[in-house]
């Protein structure tokens, strides 16, 4: 469209998995395909926002007028997001960040052993990115996390809400069938202080164009 509703707005995504390497040929990593944190960043774009997308490894074209920022592990989505976080208005958390990584890689491939059946590893915490970026003390951006959870939703959400400091979450059900990791389509309760707003089952991106809009209200509000 030839209409700019968010221009000169600067918003960061975070997108897809991250992968946390076990030994030169492992990972630990999980299902997200990157598809949610990818039509959002097209339908912040399409209105005429400055989108940075730090993305894990996925298998997707960058969507137009996107600087796209490529990364692997939990540790390097960390580094770029927080370099990127002071200059944005707004970071958004929609990535599947693992939680834990390897306390130690090992340099070679991990051989099986004939003398155990089992093999024990040792993970040590991830860096919580949103939580980092909410935690900025000067020019601290408006942070939008996602939840994604198996049971009691919106309660685990609205803890994530207040523990990391954020000023929205998309709470994400992903027990239910036909949404969520790796689907077309998603459903949504966005959750702030003072409101909330369910975003029905839709397609991704017409998902995204509603949620979009629904950050900009609540950014825009924050401003005055
Ligand atoms: O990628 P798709 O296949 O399209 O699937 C979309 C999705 C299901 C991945 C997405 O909609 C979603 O719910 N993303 C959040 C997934 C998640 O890991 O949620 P969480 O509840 O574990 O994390 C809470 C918030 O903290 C999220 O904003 C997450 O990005 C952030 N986080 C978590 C851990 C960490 N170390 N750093 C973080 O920034």
């Amino acid at each position: 469209s030839t209409e700019q509703p968010f221009k000169g707005l600067k918003v960061t995504i975070t997108a897809g998995p991250t992968r946390e390497a076990i030994d030169p040929v492992r990972f630990i990593s999980n299902h997200s395909s990157g598809k949610m944190g990818f039509a959002l960043a097209r339908a912040f774009a399409e209105q005429g926002a400055q989108v940075s997308l730090v993305a894990g490894p996925v298998n997707l074209a960058t969507p137009q007028n996107v600087r796209r920022y490529d990364v692997e592990s939990a540790q390097q989505m960390h580094d770029v997001t927080l370099s990127l976080a002071p200059q944005q208005d707004i970071v958004i958390g929609c990535a599947a960040v693992a939680d834990y990584r390897m306390q130690t890689v090992a340099e070679q491939k991990l051989k099986k052993t004939d003398d155990s059946e089992q093999l024990v590893l040792t993970l040590v915490k991830n860096p919580d990115i949103i939580a980092a970026v909410a935690a900025l003390s000067a020019q601290r951006p408006f942070v939008v996390g996602f939840a994604a959870e198996t049971q009691a939703v919106l309660d685990y959400a609205a803890q994530k809400l207040q523990r990391k400091n954020l000023d929205m979450i998309c709470a994400n059900d992903v027990a239910l069938q036909g949404q969520g990791f790796n689907s077309e389509h998603n459903a949504l309760t966005v959750l702030w202080k003072g409101g909330q707003q369910q975003l029905p089952l839709s397609d991704k991106y017409s998902l995204s164009q509603k949620l979009a809009a629904l950050i900009v209200q609540q950014y825009r509000a924050s401003q005055s």
